[in-house]
């Protein structure tokens, strides 16, 4: 699967965003800022550089979600039927898509998922949208392509229960299936095309176009003071620190429960969650304990910066948050039903 499919990997280890860029960045920025401080101070040193109308102009921790990349229709359309495929399990009862409602969040709206036994799943369901820019998958960061992570749930005796050989056997046997795979990759399914063309279609999940977004390219009308004062204070307190770059997070590592603790201990160290959408993901945390986004925010707080909120900081926060709401094919993501 590597040596054929290493080009869509490197796609998408390209278009992650590197851990820690925005803090280098910035540590990189405050010593230039210091320089040229020091440099306008002690009298312009010869051949310095003046301080132009570029480097003053504001440079923002967060950048906007680009729309869904160019992919080849056929492929896609075959990863978007595949993904709500019952076939992709092993008794015919789910599919992606009974977890990650597209419809909606990309996830759903349950604490935590049910087993194919009937018992709970260990960690809260997260959305499969804008997971392309994150630079790790899952709540642990423990995969890095969606091949990978497909093949994962697909082995996952709790989730989908089967395997790439015995999906493959039930697609061949099924000249429409077998037919659009010629279509689109010239020869019957085998693992390299099924996980291709579910990893094309989960690339394609993006959601541009949310309010805050609109505000990064310009249009300053986008958000509200009240939203704008949610921002600085999303900055000044430090959640910036963690949740930051294309994804509001998805880009670092981190403990949980630094001041305080928070949620299940265990995992102990976990993926910074993406903040994309976030008012449509109820509940929250790996273990699904927070119910709401009230809820979330002040513990966070508390635990992750030692610092008790006022209501009215964690409202202007959730202001904030709401802004971040993106579009899906031009509609805005809504809430998955409780
Ligand atoms: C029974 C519910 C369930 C089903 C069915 C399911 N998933 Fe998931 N999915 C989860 C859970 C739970 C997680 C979080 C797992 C973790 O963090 O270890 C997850 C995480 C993911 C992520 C990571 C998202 C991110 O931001 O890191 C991707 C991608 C994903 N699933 C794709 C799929 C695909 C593809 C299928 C079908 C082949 C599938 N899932 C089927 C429950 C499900
Ligand atoms: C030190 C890093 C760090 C800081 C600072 C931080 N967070 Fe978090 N945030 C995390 C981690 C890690 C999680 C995942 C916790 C879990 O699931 O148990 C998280 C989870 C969240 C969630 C839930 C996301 C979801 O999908 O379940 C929200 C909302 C959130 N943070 C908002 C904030 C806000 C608002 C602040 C500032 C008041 C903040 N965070 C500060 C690391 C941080």
């Amino acid at each position: 699967m590597r040596e054929t499919h290493g080009h869509e990997a490197d796609r998408t280890a390209v278009r992650r965003v590197p851990a820690d860029s925005y803090l280098r960045r910035s540590r990189a920025g405050g010593c230039l800022a210091l320089l040229l401080v020091i440099t306008i101070t002690t009298g312009a040193a010869p051949g310095s550089q003046p301080l132009g109308p570029q480097a003053a102009a504001p440079q923002e921790p967060i950048t906007p979600v680009p729309p869904s990349p160019p992919a080849d229709a056929l492929k896609l359309g075959l990863g978007e039927r595949l993904f709500a495929d019952p076939r992709l399990s092993g008794d015919g009862s789910r599919a992606c898509t009974t977890c990650h409602d597209i419809r909606t969040n990309g996830a759903d709206g349950h604490r935590r998922d049910k087993a194919l036994d009937g018992s709970e799943l260990a960690l809260n369901t997260s959305t499969v949208f804008n997971a392309a820019l994150s630079f790790r998958l899952n709540w642990e960061g423990n995969f890095r392509t969606f091949e990978a992570e497909a093949e994962a749930m697909l082995d996952n005796r709790r989730i989908l229960g089967t395997s790439v050989e015995e999906i493959l056997e039930k697609l061949r046997s099924d000249p429409e299936t077998a037919h659009q795979f010629e279509e689109a990759y010239g020869h019957l399914p085998d693992r390299t095309s099924l996980l291709d063309a579910i990893a094309t279609y989960e690339q394609s999940l993006l959601t541009p176009g949310s309010r805050f977004d609109r505000w990064l390219g310009g249009d300053a009308a986008a958000l509200s003071a009240e939203e704008l004062n949610g921002y600085q204070l999303f900055k000044s307190l430090g959640c910036i620190s963690c949740h930051q770059g294309v994804n509001v997070g998805g880009n670092l590592f981190e403990r949980h429960g630094i001041f305080h603790p928070l949620a299940s201990p265990k995992p102990e160290i976990l993926r910074v969650p993406s903040l994309r959408n976030v008012a449509t993901t109820p509940p929250y945390f790996h273990d699904g304990s927070a119910p709401t986004l009230q809820e979330a925010v002040r513990q966070m707080g508390y635990a992750q910066l030692d610092k008790t909120l006022s209501d009215q900081q964690v409202d202007s926060i959730i202001a904030f948050l709401n802004t971040l709401t993106g579009t899906y094919r031009g509609s805005p993501v809504v809430a998955a039903p409780p």
